[in-house]
C-alpha cells in the first residue's frame, strides 16, 4: 500500500535577525555566515510564542489550505527537542489550541505522542506513522506529523551563529499527492554520544559542534550502509557494479543545522560512495592531491579531530572535491534547491531536514522540472545520536501543491530585530504582551501560571 506525505506547510514566526547585523555585533567576518555557514537571516520567536504556538500555527495552516475538519484527522505528532514540560506532552497544547479554533472536544477521537530525539525525532513519527497507514489502521484518517523547534544557544558560544525557530507539518494519507515512501528500506543507526545535549532545567543545549558534525556525517554513513542492503534486499534498486546508491536518489535531502552543512555532509556521502569507483581515479586527477588518511585511521572521533595535521589536509581535500565539476554536477542537480529556504530562516532542528524537502520541490518546479516519479533521499540525524536514511518518489498529484509555493509569501512579512531587541528576547526579558510583531490570525502565548498550584500551565489565544 502506498502511504506517505500528501501535503507540507511551515510556519515561520515573523522576527528576525540578519547576519550582517550579528556579525557586526560579534565582531565576525560577514563573509563567515554568509559564504562559511550559509546563514543569511535567523527566524527568532517572539516574547508570546513558544514551540507549541509555532506547531499549532502550522497545523491550523494546513488543515485550512485542505478543507479538514479534526474529523479527518486520525493521529497527530509534535516531534521537538525544545519541549518546555517533561510530562505534558506538546501535541495536547496544539489540540487544545486547534480546539479554540474547532470546537471544545473536537480532537477528543485523535491519538498521538511528542516524540524526542534531538533532531532526528520527526523522521521517526514520519516512519511510525506511514507504518500506521500501511498496517490498514487509519480508516482513511491523515497523520499530521508536525516538527517544531526553536533552536536557541547562549549568547556568545560558537552555536550563536546557527539559530532558528520554525514548525513543519506534514499531511500523511495513503493516496500521497507529494511523495509515497519507499517500503522496507528505511534504515538507521545509534550509539549513545554527547555531542549536543540539553539537561533538565536548561533552557539552551551544551554543544561540541566540531564533533557533532563529524558524527553527524558518519552515523547517516553508518545508515546509508544498512539502507545500500535494504534496496537490494527488497529489489528496489539495481545499482550496478560501477554505480552507487547516490545516482539512483535525484535528489538527496540533508538535515541542515545550517545551509553549508548540507553540502559538507552530501561531500562526505558521495566521496564515501566513489572512494571504490572506476570514477574516482578522475576526480582525484582534479583535485591533485591524495585522499588524506588520520594517523590512527580505527581511532576515536576524538584522536581524529586531534590530528590537526590530518584535519588540515581533509579540509583542504573536501574544499578541492566539492570545487570539482564532478560534484559541483552533484550538488546543483541533487541538493541546491533544498538549501535555499536553510538560508533565510536557519536552524529548525527537527523541521530543518523538512523545510529542505520543501525547498527543494519549490525551486526545482520553479526550474521547470518534471518531478513526478523523481526518488528522493532523506539523510536524518539527530545528536545523542541517531540516524536515518530512507526514500520516496514523487507522486503524480504533486504538481497541484507545488505550484502553489512560495516562500517568501508563505513567510510573510518579517520584521528585522535590532541588536537590543535580539538580545531582550534571547534573554526572556520581554512579558508575552509586550511582543514585538503582530500575532493576529495566529495562535499566541498568553501567559505561564507562576502559582504553586499551578505553575507552569500555559495559556493560549487565537488571534482570529
Ligand atoms: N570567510 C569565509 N569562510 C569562513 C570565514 C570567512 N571569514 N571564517 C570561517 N569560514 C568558514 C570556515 O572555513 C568553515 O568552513 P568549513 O566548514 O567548510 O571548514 C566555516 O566557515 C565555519 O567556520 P568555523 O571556524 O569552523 O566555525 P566555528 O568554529 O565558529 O563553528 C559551528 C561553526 C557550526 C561548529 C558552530 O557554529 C556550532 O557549533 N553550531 C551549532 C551546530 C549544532 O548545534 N549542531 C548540532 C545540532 S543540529
Amino acid at each position: 500500500m502506498a502511504a506517505g506525505i500528501d501535503d507540507i506547510a511551515i510556519y515561520i514566526p515573523r522576527l528576525y535577525l540578519d547576519a550582517s547585523d550579528f556579525a557586526s555585533a560579534r565582531g565576525l567576518d560577514p563573509v563567515k555566515l554568509e559564504k562559511g555557514l550559509g546563514v543569511s537571516q535567523m527566524a527568532m520567536v517572539d516574547a508570546d510564542q513558544d514551540p507549541a504556538c509555532l506547531a499549532a500555527n502550522a497545523c491550523l495552516k494546513i488543515m485550512q489550505r485542505n478543507n479538514l475538519s479534526p474529523s479527518d484527522i486520525g493521529r497527530l505528532y509534535v516531534s521537538t527537542e525544545s519541549s518546555f514540560d517533561e510530562s505534558k506532552a506538546m501535541n495536547s497544547y496544539v489540540v487544545g489550541m486547534l480546539e479554540q479554533v474547532y470546537g471544545p472536544g473536537t480532537f477528543e477521537h485523535c491519538g498521538g505522542v511528542e516524540t524526542k530525539f534531538a533532531c532526528v525525532s520527526g523522521s521517526y513519527a514520519l516512519y511510525d506513522n506511514t507504518n500506521w497507514i500501511r498496517a490498514g489502521e487509519s480508516e482513511d484518517q491523515y497523520a499530521m506529523v508536525v516538527v517544531s523547534d526553536i533552536a536557541k544557544y547562549d549568547l556568545e558560544s560558537g552555536g550563536e551563529m546557527t539559530q532558528g525557530a520554525g514548525a513543519v507539518v506534514m499531511l500523511l494519507s495513503d493516496e500521497p499527492r507529494l511523495l509515497s515512501f519507499d517500503p522496507r528500506v528505511t534504515s538507521t543507526s545509534i550509539k549513545d554520544e554527547y555531542d549536543f545535549y540539553r539537561p533538565f532545567g536548561k533552557e539552551t543545549p551544551i554543544v561540541h559542534g566540531e564533533y557533532s558534525n563529524m558524527l553527524y556525517m558518519m552515523q547517516v554513513k553508518k545508515a546509508l550502509e544498512t539502507y545500500k542492503k535494504k534496496v537490494r534486499t527488497a529489489g528496489l534498486i539495481d545499482v550496478g557494479p560501477e554505480g552507487t546508491i547516490l545516482d539512483h536518489m535525484d535528489y538527496i535531502n540533508m538535515h541542515l543545522p545550517y545551509s553549508k552543512m548540507g553540502k559538507k555532509a552530501l561531500a562526505y556521502l558521495v566521496r564515501h560512495e566513489w572512494r571504490h569507483l572506476p570514477r574516482w581515479r578522475e576526480v582525484l586527477r582534479d583535485i591533485g592531491m591524495e585522499e588524506p588518511v588520520p594517523k590512527d585511521p580505527r581511532g576515536t572521533i576524538e584522536s581524529v579531530l586531534a590530528d590537526r595535521d590530518f584535519m588540515q589536509k581533509d579540509k583542504e581535500f573536501t574544499r578541492r572535491f566539492t570545487d570539482t565539476a564532478q560534484y559541483q554536477e552533484v550538488y546543483e542537480s541533487k541538493l541546491a534547491s533544498s538549501l535555499v529556504a536553510s538560508r533565510m530562516i536557519g536552524n529548525l532542528y527537527t523541521a530543518s531536514l523538512y523545510l529542505g524537502f520543501r525547498s527543494c520541490l519549490e525551486f526545482e518546479h520553479k526550474k521547470g522540472v518534471d518531478l513526478e516519479g523523481r526518488r528522493i533521499g532523506f539523510g536524518s540525524y539527530g545528536s545523542g545520536s541517531s540516524a536515518m536514511v530512507f526514500s520516496g518518489v514523487v507522486q503524480r498529484g504533486y504538481e497541484e501543491i507545488v505550484k502553489k509555493m512560495d516562500l517568501e509569501s508563505e513567510i510573510g512579512s518579517r520584521r528585522r530585530l535590532t541588536w537590543d531587541e535580539y538580545v531582550q528576547l534571547h534573554e526572556n526579558q520581554l512579558r508575552p504582551e509586550e511582543s514585538l510583531a503582530d500575532g493576529r490570525g495566529e495562535f499566541v502565548l498568553v501567559g505561564i501560571n507562576t502559582d504553586k498550584e499551578s505553575s507552569g500551565e500555559r495559556h493560549y489565544r487565537y488571534n482570529g
